[in-house]
């Protein structure tokens, strides 16, 4: 793998700004094709100890690229996050960009998908022989690539069939062929093509949360906020099933009532009342069961010997 130009040497506040001319130069070339996000813009996701450990051991083992060829072996460089929608992998793809010092470059289908014979293949050749030229790192997102990379058929005859097939070759050659890291994401992994599916070096399932995360999750997304850890033991256990994304929306619905309150026509007068008009007005994922809190948006009356308002910190 091609050691980072960008975060070997030099000084933080010069690596910064190489970052940065870097996300920009990458910004006009991809035009179109891909998203390109800054390293200094992500954000850490709470993710379970399998993940962490996965994500931790593959970043020792990009960082210790030569150590490792020392030895003739090479680091991985390709992962597929699977998981439900909303429990951060395109959050981890770009955590993973952050702790590389590097621009994360989002694809997605909808970027590579064209109306005519030969332009989807176009799209990813462009893409990645831009990537091979600009002289920079990136970390790819590949997102949703089950609508790219769906098992390919041996039907005969469908023009759509053959299509596909033959944007799917091109995207297994080219992913062989890329010399930085690549990350595919996908909420339907048993739908990807078998040999896609091989192509990558790990596959990291991106979960839903469990208490411990839950738990984590609300209390960050509360904050400034302190709910008291009484308060988001209640709230972790009638999430379960909950999506991180979710739990996000859950708070930063609640603060926003404790802010703006009368002016929006919410007071948040109850720890109950107010929560119930968040639980209202989110809705979970139809991918997966409602959490109990949705199920049955009543249960919100176990909320309400809270202490309330909650106190904000630093106020
Ligand atoms: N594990 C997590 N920890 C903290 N926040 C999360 C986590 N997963 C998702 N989020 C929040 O939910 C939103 C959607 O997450 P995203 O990474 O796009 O999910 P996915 O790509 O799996 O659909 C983001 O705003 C992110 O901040
Ligand atoms: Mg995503």
């Amino acid at each position: 793998m091609r050691r980072d130009p960008i975060a070997d040497g030099a000084s933080p506040r010069k690596r910064e700004s190489k970052v940065e001319a870097a996300v920009s130069h990458l910004t006009g070339k991809l035009r179109g094709l891909a998203d390109v996000r800054s390293p200094t813009d992500a954000e850490e996701p709470i993710l379970g100890g399998g993940v962490r450990s996965s994500i931790f051991g593959w970043l020792a083992e990009i960082n210790a690229a030569d150590e490792l060829a020392a030895v003739g072996i090479k680091p991985r460089s390709t992962a597929l996050l699977s998981g439900p929608p909303g429990c951060g992998k395109t959050t981890l793809a770009h955590h993973l960009s952050a702790r590389l010092g590097v621009p994360l470059v989002c694809v997605g289908a909808e970027n590579i998908f064209g109306k005519y014979l030969g332009e989807s293949e176009g799209n990813i050749a462009k893409l990645f022989d831009t990537l091979a030229l600009a002289d920079t790192s990136a970390v790819i997102l590949i997102d949703e690539i089950d609508a790219i990379g769906a098992k390919r058929s041996d039907e005969t005859g469908g023009g759509a069939t053959s299509a596909r097939n033959s944007m799917l070759t091109v995207l297994l050659r080219r992913i062989e062929e890329f010399k930085g890291v690549l990350v595919a994401a996908t909420n339907r992994p048993d739908s990807l093509d078998p040999a896609l599916w091989r192509r990558f070096g790990m596959q990291i399932v991106v979960d839903l949360p469990d208490d411990d995360a839950r738990f984590a999750i609300l209390k960050r997304y509360g904050m400034p906020f302190d709910f008291g850890d009484d308060a988001i033991e209640i709230l972790t256990d009638l999430t379960d099933g909950a999506a991180p994304s979710l739990l996000r929306q859950l708070m930063e619905g609640v603060k926003r009532s404790l802010v703006l309150g009368d002016r929006i026509r919410q007071p948040a007068t109850t720890a109950a009342g107010t929560f119930a008009t968040i639980i209202a007005q989110s809705k979970p994922h139809p991918d997966y069961e409602p959490p109990p809190l949705w199920q049955n948006p009543s249960l919100v009356s176990k909320l309400q010997d809270l202490p309330w308002p909650p106190k904000r910190e630093g106020v």
